[in-house]
């Protein structure tokens, strides 16, 4: 393979966006078929995969069953989830668990059997993990696997900017993607990746949060791409907030594990009271939804910064066996676990809508897959159920290399690709006008679309966003790109697609709670919020239908 730097790469069978679980599953899949090209806006390993720390949801135990996982996660998913895509995922678990295996991850085991941890709205223990690093064991194993592959070309600090349709290019025929062109972060040239078939797999968009659990690679930039391209989002208002990040100043992305209580921790007021019971039956291990706004109500309600979690009663040796990491780290900032509570509070987490797709991973627009937390496949319905994440990384990851295997010897070269035009751009002047408002967006995101909502703050969200994005795109239109400015638009672009799905529901369903619509709407069927460019409007056609 030539130098990707000289412009004009060979056509590749398949092009990859992303090198997370999704993207690194996908990638190994495919390989067995034709060439690869792996993108990675930073290292290989880089992403949000890698920092996963409870683990893999899976049915592995014989008291346990499929149906009891489907259950819990449609409990979570506040009935919105798809059952077929949930079924889909849960019957596959085991086998995607017995793949990372057969690669060698080194899940956690206790008496001759793997060791199932317990998380928040599991009625089982049903977690696989590797202690609690589980997403750098899985990553470690996969990226090495990657790197060796002969089929496999990984192209590490590319970003892609957009992926190329044969309508942009006003070639004939139906509508179609040809590959995308990408910024060498190393030289700042954009080269073109012809591909036959495409697949964003790209990540969340935490990072429009002030606080965030997520590395700085979660930008959106897959569904602002697939956007762009002509495809539909779904229930992008549905944003996790995990209800337990480390705080401290120099940790705001630091998260600890809701293992750590599905393991015993508790949540405790400054003067040690228990305050869970009195929101939720199921206490500290309800879901998510309802333990960070439990944290959060009380946060507001006592004037605090942080409540304290609590796992002291089980003593050094089991914390240090559980969760080696997070009480290391825990120490570095000054805090023991061993001897009392540590510091937490609720930050944004994990992006439950993203760009509608089928259960092969295919968009709207022929020739373009999403898959992993990029992408909305019905899972997760309005709140992930936790550990189900990794688990659809791997299980759709496979489910969209078996259907692009399936097409890619009738899907035709999408020949070569213009070079990317930079006549009519100079270099930016004010690089200050990026950061400033990259602030002002995490910090009205935080104030105005976070846990507790209301149609003034939306409103207030959807004029401040609304202004950025004629900002941003005066900029883009005049000036070369960098990384900070691709980034930045791709994430008021998503931003704007969480306030409008948030302002489309006129409810309080599983992660969107409105004070002025307290309640569920029972009035009526529970309905999807499907954005569609152009006119953000409804439309009920399952994508890949139209794919020939
Ligand atoms: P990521 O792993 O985020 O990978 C995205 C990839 O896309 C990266 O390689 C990035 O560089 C690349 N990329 C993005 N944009 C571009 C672009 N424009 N061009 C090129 N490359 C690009 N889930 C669980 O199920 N269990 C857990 O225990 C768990 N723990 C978690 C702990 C933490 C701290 C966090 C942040 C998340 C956790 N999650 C967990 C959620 C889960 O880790 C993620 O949802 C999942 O890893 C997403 O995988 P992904 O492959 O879709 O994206
Ligand atoms: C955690 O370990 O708490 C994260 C699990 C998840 O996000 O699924």
């Amino acid at each position: 393979m030539p130098n990707p730097e000289d412009r004009g790469v060979p056509p590749y069978d398949f092009a990859v966006i992303g090198s997370g679980l999704a993207g690194l599953t996908l990638a190994l899949h495919l390989a067995r078929h034709g060439e690869v090209a792996l993108l990675a806006k930073a290292g290989l390993s880089d992403g949000s995969s890698v920092y996963a720390q409870g683990g893999i949801a899976a049915v592995l135990d014989p008291d346990d069953s499929f149906a009891a996982h489907i259950q819990d996660t449609l409990n979570a998913g506040a009935g919105l989830c798809r059952e077929e895509a949930v079924r889909f995922v849960v019957e596959r678990a085991p086998q995607a668990i017995q793949w990372l295996i057969d690669q060698g991850v080194p899940f956690t085991a206790h008496d001759g059997r793997y060791h199932l941890t317990r998380e928040g709205g599991h009625g089982q223990r049903r977690v696989i993990h590797a202690a609690d690093t589980t997403g750098r064991a899985v990553v470690t194993v996969l990226a090495a696997q990657v790197r060796a592959h002969p089929r496999i070309h990984v192209f590490e600090d590319h970003l892609a900017v957009d992926v190329v349709t044969s309508y942009k290019l006003g070639r004939p025929g139906p509508n179609r993607c040809l590959g995308l062109y990408a910024l060498s972060k190393k030289t700042s040239a954009v080269t073109a990746f012809p591909a036959r078939l495409t697949a964003l797999a790209t990540g969340g968009a935490s990072k429009a949060y002030l606080y965030s659990s997520n590395p700085d690679t979660s930008t959106g930039d897959g569904i602002s791409m697939a956007w762009r391209a002509g495809c539909r989002t779904a229930n992008l208002e549905f944003v996790q907030f995990h209800p337990t990040c480390l705080y401290h100043p120099q940790a705001k992305s630091f998260l600890i594990s809701e293992a750590v209580r599905g393991e015993g921790g508790v949540l405790l007021l400054p003067d040690g009271t228990r305050f869970m019971p009195h929101y939720d039956a199921r206490a500290e291990l309800a879901p998510r939804d309802i333990v960070a706004r439990a944290i959060d109500s009380e946060m507001k309600r006592l004037g605090l910064d942080a409540v304290g979690l609590d796992i002291s009663h089980k003593g050094a040796d089991f914390i240090k066996t559980h969760f080696p990491n997070i009480y290391e780290r825990c120490l570095g900032y000054g805090y023991d676990m061993a001897k009392g509570p540590i510091p937490v509070v609720p930050a944004a987490h994990y992006t439950c809508g993203g760009v509608l797709t089928d259960l092969q991973g295919r968009t709207d627009l022929p020739g373009l897959y999403a898959i992993g937390e990029c992408a909305y496949t019905g899972l997760h319905g309005a709140n992930r159920l936790a550990s189900n994440s990794l688990l659809e990384c791997l299980v759709l990851g496979r489910a969209a290399a078996d259907d692009a295997i399936a097409r890619v010897g009738y899907t035709s070269p999408p020949g070569p690709l213009p070079a990317w035009d930079e006549s009519r751009v100079t270099d930016a002047d004010e690089a200050v006008v990026v950061s400033h408002n990259w602030e002002e967006l995490r910090r009205f995101m935080w104030d105005y679309v976070g846990i507790v909502r209301t149609n003034k703050r939306l409103e207030r969200a959807l004029h401040r966003v609304t202004l950025l994005a004629q900002e941003i795109q005066e900029y883009y239109a005049n000036f070369r790109i960098s990384n900070d400015l691709i980034e930045l638009r791709n994430l008021v672009q998503v931003a704007e697609l969480i306030i409008r799905s948030a302002q489309a529901r006129t409810e309080s369903r599983g992660l969107h709670y409105s004070r002025d619509y307290p309640q569920p709407d029972t009035g009526r069927p529970a309905r999807d919020t499907i954005l569609t460019p152009g006119h953000y409007a409804q439309s009920a056609e399952p994508p890949g239908e139209h794919w020939t």
